[in-house]
């Protein structure tokens, strides 16, 4: 049966929820994998800020600027036809006041044509959140593991803070957010969290009773070029296949098999 083409829309994540129907998340950068992982039928489509690191080779999310998050943001909106589209809100754009968050949540929207916006925050941020809710702007919050703040927290590390990440992730769902990514916490905190908040969480790190689970790309399918963390499965061996393929290309040109009979035009 041919899938239907309507938009995934926040309702639909919050029915998923209430009818324990588990959410899918993938990351997507560009035009290729905005229409693979939209093609996979996922719920939902990251364009994330580790753009900065599994594209660019940063060290961290934190150079990600928002005219990169706009475009690579406008490419994955175009390519993805069915899931919802979240962009994230680069640092530091949330520690900014309301007025220049929503600003830049705007701009997001605008110029990406994608559906939602992420942003990591603490309680801090709950200002922040119902500001950019209040203007029209579906927001998606992400505590816990903050990846901007990594220098902040002490590294990529499971963050045990049980009160603290229970009050973000309350904050955010009381401020108006859709859905919470929970990164790298302990299985209980997830799901105390789970069964307390009202929108669906979507987890990284956190183990089964979230709501949903989100990975980035590159690490589900065998990609990352930097150390995977040790809650990803690869499903597939994409660094493995390329480099074979190009072994083999450069193997063929050297022996003058590549290009054939076929592949010569005239
Ligand atoms: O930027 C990103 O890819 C993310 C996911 C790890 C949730 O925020």
């Amino acid at each position: 049966m041919a899938q239907s083409l309507r938009r995934v829309t926040i309702l639909d994540l919050a029915a998923a929820k209430r009818n324990r129907r588990p959410l899918t998340m993938v990351t997507a950068y560009d035009w290729p994998t905005g229409l693979l992982v939209d093609a996979s039928g996922v719920d939902c489509v990251l364009v994330g800020d580790s753009v900065a690191m599994v594209v660019a080779g940063r060290s961290s999310t934190i150079p990600a600027t928002l005219e990169q998050m706009i475009y690579h943001g406008e490419i994955v909106a175009r390519a993805a036809a069915r899931a919802m589209v979240v962009v994230d809100l680069p640092f530091p754009f949330q520690h900014l006041g309301v007025r220049t968050a929503i600003e830049s949540c705007a701009r997001l929207l605008k110029e990406t044509g994608c559906q939602a916006v992420k942003l990591e925050g603490t309680a801090g941020q709950a200002d922040v959140i119902a500001g950019i809710v209040a203007a029209g702007i579906p927001v998606m919050g992400h505590v816990g593991l903050r990846p901007q703040a990594v220098h902040q927290l002490g590294g990529y590390r499971m963050q045990r803070d049980i009160d603290a990440i229970m009050a973000d992730a309350r904050a955010a769902a009381d401020a108006g957010a859709f859905a919470v990514v929970l990164e790298c916490i302990p299985q209980d905190v997830a799901r105390s969290i789970t069964e307390s908040v009202a929108i669906p969480t979507i987890g990284i790190g956190a183990g089964p009773a979230c709501d949903g689970q989100v990975l980035v790309l590159h690490d589900l399918v065998g990609l990352s070029m930097d150390r995977v963390p040790k809650f990803v499965r690869a499903y597939a061996d994409a660094k493995a296949s390329i480099a074979d393929g190009l072994s083999r290309w450069r193997h063929d040109v050297e022996q003058r098999t590549f290009p054939g009979k076929t592949e010569t035009l005239g």
